[in-house]
């Protein structure tokens, strides 16, 4: 295989969930210039409408579907009807997730505070919604003998996080370890599991508060590179998990975030 071949994306088919947005637009956006057909959803139809309709004059395989990763009905239903689509589904970005506001270091997000409506609510997004997302996919990629399946984590997922809640630090933990577990099973139907753990990326996570200048301000000392990333920064390790350049890589959780965790 030649070497710009190893990232062509061509004649595949892939579900991005989160797509209307930050890190899942950008995803997008790195499989629709790589030749795949892209099935983008979202929670916020509208957005998703805009976004589009800005992509689909340039690229004729991007579709959408709106989607709330935490209806598991309606997760199965996509995932079973693209599926069943000629040629199936080849890859599958679990991407959707919330914040769970502010860390330890402001009241309401100290541990005494944790509000457990509001913990249900991030981890049903951020871990049932992963969990089914993933599930879902393996239903068709095992019995095909291929497929990839790509979680975007957090490097709040790795190790303790000041900056972000209880909920959004647990199920990103969940999370890491649901991706190992599954890359050891599908291991041997060749369906590969990996994740995405981001440092802070200028995204509408959070209301947008990572584009804020306080925060870019206050990032220039956390993180060794200086700066907060830009969404269009994860596109080559994104399009590095989904194509066949990483043909051996299976359960790894790759932090990018400037160094954040190296500290
Ligand atoms: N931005 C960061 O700094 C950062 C860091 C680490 C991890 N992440 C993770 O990256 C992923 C994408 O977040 P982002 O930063 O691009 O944020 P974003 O808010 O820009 O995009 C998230 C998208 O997910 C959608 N979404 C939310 N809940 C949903 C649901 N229930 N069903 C379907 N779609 C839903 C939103 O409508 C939005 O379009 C998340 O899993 C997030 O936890 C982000």
């Amino acid at each position: 295989m030649s070497l710009p071949s190893l990232f062509d994306l061509s004649g595949q088919r892939i579900l991005v969930t989160g797509a209307a947005s930050g890190i899942g637009l950008a995803i997008s956006e790195a499989m629709l210039e790589a030749g795949a057909e892209v099935i983008m959803s979202d929670l916020d139809a509208e957005l998703l409408g805009v976004e589009l309709n800005r992509l689909q004059p340039h690229y004729s395989k991007a579709k959408g579907s709106p989607l709330d990763v935490s209806d598991t009905a309606a997760v199965d239903g996509l995932v079973d009807a693209l599926a069943a689509q000629p040629g199936g589904i080849d890859c599958v970005f679990a991407n959707a997730g919330m914040s769970a506001g502010r860390g330890f270091l402001v009241d309401a997000g100290r541990l005494e505070n944790v509000e457990m409506a509001a913990w249900d609510r991030v981890l049903r997004v951020n871990l049932d919604g992963v969990l089914t997302t993933m599930r879902a996919a393996s239903r068709h990629m095992k019995p095909r003998g291929r497929g990839r399946i790509v979680v975007t984590s957090s490097i709040a997922g790795l190790r303790a996080e000041a900056l972000s809640g209880y909920a959004y630090v647990a199920s990103k933990a969940a999370v890491n370890n649901l991706v190992r577990q599954a890359a050891v099973e599908l291991a041997p139907f060749n369906v590969l599991v990996n994740a995405i753990a981001p440092g802070p990326f200028a995204t509408g996570i959070n209301g947008g508060r990572l584009r804020l200048p306080e925060s870019v301000e206050r990032m220039r000392s956390y993180i060794p590179l200086g700066r907060i990333a830009q969404p269009q920064e994860i596109q080559g390790l994104a399009l590095l998990l989904a194509s066949a350049a990483s043909s051996y890589m299976t359960g790894a959780i790759i932090p990018i975030d400037g160094g954040a965790s190296a500290r």
